[in-house]
């Protein structure tokens, strides 16, 4: 009988990464990099917290969802929406990629010329429009889209003045089955208000009827909300054609689309529920085909898509302050980002990733931020590897509405950079100064 051979053992690190119904937990695989630039180098550039925006993925998200609608309807615009996210840098690459702008205010419109955006090419919403606004919208050229009988009449007096005959649009609310109604905003269809509306705004003769615009709410993962609407507005059309013989430019269906991001309500995780932009295409594509108009009269089909483009693209790197156990035996990790900067975290559970390799057994974890506010919690409940003070952990999934609703309070907004081509990397924001937060106060002469 022969000698067994000798083999050199081999230790191997036991990681006891906990297995759940999608496989290993997703959290222990380290991201070191964004796109090619190493969390560490950009934290050591620009400071942590940090948002950092992939322009890859700006990029992919864009085309992706105009392509599924270009495969499936002729004539197809994004207006980005400014609202979800108006740093300059990012509005660029949306305006590159062709996109117009959806302006809701003063302030997102003169951004949007600040841009360079030509007043035609930008889709002004919203329920407030000041009569200052109004003219100058109205005179610009920009497509208005009216929202009550008060801002119709407004429009038309505007016009007279002016000696203009602008073209206008008309938000109408309408319910689909499945999602709450934001009937707070526009003319209202299925109460008889947006007929109203139309009839009114033919009677008058001075505004020029070219869009039907609807927006029905945000992340709605369900496909078949967007069939309902698409066929609504659909008929509505048909109908404004036939009774008055106006031929619409356009049907706007406003944004909406899911994100990858989980809802805190949510079972299954965003990376699953979520549909792709060609589901949402077929649903609406299916819904426009009521349409009896010509085929070469068919209208122009305008996405507002804000979160759904632009929330994947976006990452929060965050520093472990602290950890400390509390009493009922969870540990709690404190961040150096709080729900200032990360408003979404009160109704997301963000993917939370560590930037380095980590060892030990996953436990149970409440992630705080920095703010002396019991509100102050980025995660309630997830199992994650021990973190030592120093460790930066990612955020994903954090492009929309953060960089916009985030919060001056008790401390300064943190560095956005950009990652481009081969890890190039670059400020979309520098963090804020005492200069910046204190400049516009005033004191009063007596004190
Ligand atoms: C009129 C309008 N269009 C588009 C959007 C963008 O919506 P979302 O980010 O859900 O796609 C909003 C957001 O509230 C909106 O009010």
């Amino acid at each position: 009988m022969s000698k067994p051979r000798y083999e050199r053992p081999v230790l191997i690190r036991h990681e006891a990464g906990l297995m759940n119904k999608f496989g290993r937990v997703q959290a222990l695989r380290p991201l070191t990099e964004i796109d090619g630039a190493a969390v560490d180098e950009l934290v050591a550039a620009y400071g942590s917290p940090l948002f950092v925006f992939s322009e890859r993925t700006l990029v992919e998200r864009a085309r992706e969802l105009k392509e599924a609608f270009a495969r499936r309807w002729p004539r197809v615009r994004l207006a980005w929406s400014y609202k979800t996210n108006y740093l300059g840098g990012i509005c660029r690459i949306f305006h590159r990629e062709g996109a117009f702008a959806e302006v809701v205010s003063d302030f997102e419109y003169d951004k949007a010329l600040g841009l360079g955006v030509p007043p035609d090419h930008i889709h002004w919403n919203g329920p407030y429009k000041t009569d200052a606004a109004l003219t100058r919208a109205l005179a610009g050229g920009a497509i208005v889209h009216l929202d009550h009988f008060d801002e119709l009449a407004a429009a038309e007096r505007i016009a007279e003045r002016l000696d203009l005959r602008p073209s206008v649009a008309l938000r109408i609310s309408l319910s689909v089955e499945g999602v709450p109604e934001w009937s707070r905003f526009g003319f209202h269809l299925e109460s008889g208000q947006a007929r109203d509306a139309v009839a009114r705004l033919v009677a008058g003769n001075r505004l020029e009827l070219v869009g039907l615009h609807c927006h029905l709410g945000t992340f709605i993962a369900d496909v078949r909300a967007y069939g309902e609407q698409a066929r609504k507005l659909a008929r509505l059309a048909n109908e404004i054609r036939e009774r008055h013989g106006v031929r619409l430019g356009f049907i706007d269906i406003g944004g909406g689309f899911a994100s990858h991001n989980t809802l805190k309500e949510q079972y299954l995780p965003g990376t699953q529920a979520t549909p792709p932009f060609s589901r949402y295409a077929e649903a609406v594509i299916e819904g426009l085909c009521e349409l009896t108009c010509p085929a070469r009269e068919q209208p122009l089909l305008v996405l507002e898509t804000g979160r759904a483009l632009v929330d994947d693209a976006g990452t929060l790197i965050a520093t472990v302050h602290a950890n400390k156990r509390l009493p009922d035996g969870r540990r709690g990790v404190v961040l150096d980002a709080g729900v200032n900067v990360l408003f979404t975290a009160f109704w997301y559970r963000h993917d939370v990733v560590p930037c380095q390799e980590t060892h030990g057994t996953p436990e149970p974890t409440v992630l705080f931020g920095p703010l002396c506010m019991n509100i102050d919690v980025i995660r309630d409940s997830l199992l994650l590897p021990p973190l030592q003070v120093g460790d930066r952990i990612a955020l994903r999934n954090c492009g929309a509405y953060n960089v916009t609703q985030w919060m001056q309070f008790i401390t300064y907004r943190p560095a956005v950079v950009l990652v481009g081509d081969g890890g190039r990397h670059a400020l979309l924001r520098r963090c804020e100064t005492l200069d910046d937060v204190v400049g516009p106060e005033q004191t009063p002469p007596w004190l």
